[in-house]
């Protein structure tokens, strides 16, 4: 198993009020086959040994399916590995005497909590404004009772993949949340469940992620880049397309 050492600039803050900065650290002894997250582990066991404050950064399933885990790794939200979360990320992927530049996700409507940890908050209100189907849909029916075309599921399902990490909101130079947004709205406008609350959705999102401070799409299409789970920027012509139609069509206010 190969091991290489790598020095790491990696920003700290103490909390949202606190001047930050970089520091720099030699990673010591780092195993091709970790994760970036357990290159992390690594080095925060090493500074709590020196009485050091550990580097607080977020994860949870560490298998790129939650949305927590998410830092800027040289200038790339997760990483340099196209669709790959940084938690899957691994460090096979660098080389010995790497400089690596690890900072939080950086948007005004994500707040920086601690290092590399942001509120993403703003994206809960998004879907609580309108990311569901308030209607009673019962037990689970028996597979394939709605008929659905196959490419229209296909779409449908794609556009769920989106596991709400921020990384395209730290990608746009508009913070813009378009990409997010286009895949909620999408995944349920393209499926007969969404039908009933479609208008009112749109409105209620795009609403929402306006008033919260995220910027417009102005097609730069890092985003799309930048996803882990390679929602397409399809999802925002669609966005676009649904929240026009409910704008002329909707008799929400
Ligand atoms: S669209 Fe992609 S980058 Fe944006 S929140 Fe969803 S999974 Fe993350
Ligand atoms: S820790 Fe869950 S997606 Fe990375």
């Amino acid at each position: 198993m190969k091991t290489i050492h790598l020095t790491l600039k990696i920003w700290r803050q103490t909390g949202p009020e606190a001047p930050g900065s970089f520091k720099t650290y030699p990673s010591g002894p780092i195993s091709t086959a970790m994760s970036f997250l357990e290159m992390l582990d690594v080095v925060n066991e090493r500074l709590i040994l020196d009485n050091d404050e550990p580097v607080a950064f977020d994860h949870d399933c560490r298998e790129g399916i939650c949305g927590m885990c998410g830092s800027v790794v040289n200038g790339r939200p997760h990483g340099k590995q196209r669709q790959t979360t940084l938690c899957q990320l691994h460090m096979r992927h660098f080389k010995d005497g790497d400089t690596l530049v690890i900072e939080p996700f950086r948007s005004k409507a994500f707040p920086l909590v601690k290092d590399l940890i942001v509120d993403r908050s703003a994206f809960d209100a998004i879907i609580a404004d309108g990311g569901y189907v308030s209607v009673n849909t019962g037990g689970a029916p028996d597979a394939s009772t709605i008929p659905i075309p196959t490419a229209t599921a296909e779409r449908a399902l794609d556009a769920a993949e989106c596991i709400g990490c921020g990384a395209c909101v730290a990608a746009c130079p508009n913070a813009s949340a378009m990409l997010f947004v286009g895949a909620k709205v999408s995944h349920l406008a393209l499926l007969p469940q969404g039908q009933p609350e479609r208008n009112r959705r749109a409105l209620a999102m795009v609403k929402k992620m306006d008033a919260l401070g995220f910027g417009n799409c102005s097609n730069e299409s890092l985003c799309e880049k930048a996803c882990p789970k390679g929602i397409s920027i399809a999802n925002i012509a669609r966005l676009n397309r649904e929240f026009m139609k409910a704008a002329v069509w909707s008799t929400e206010e």
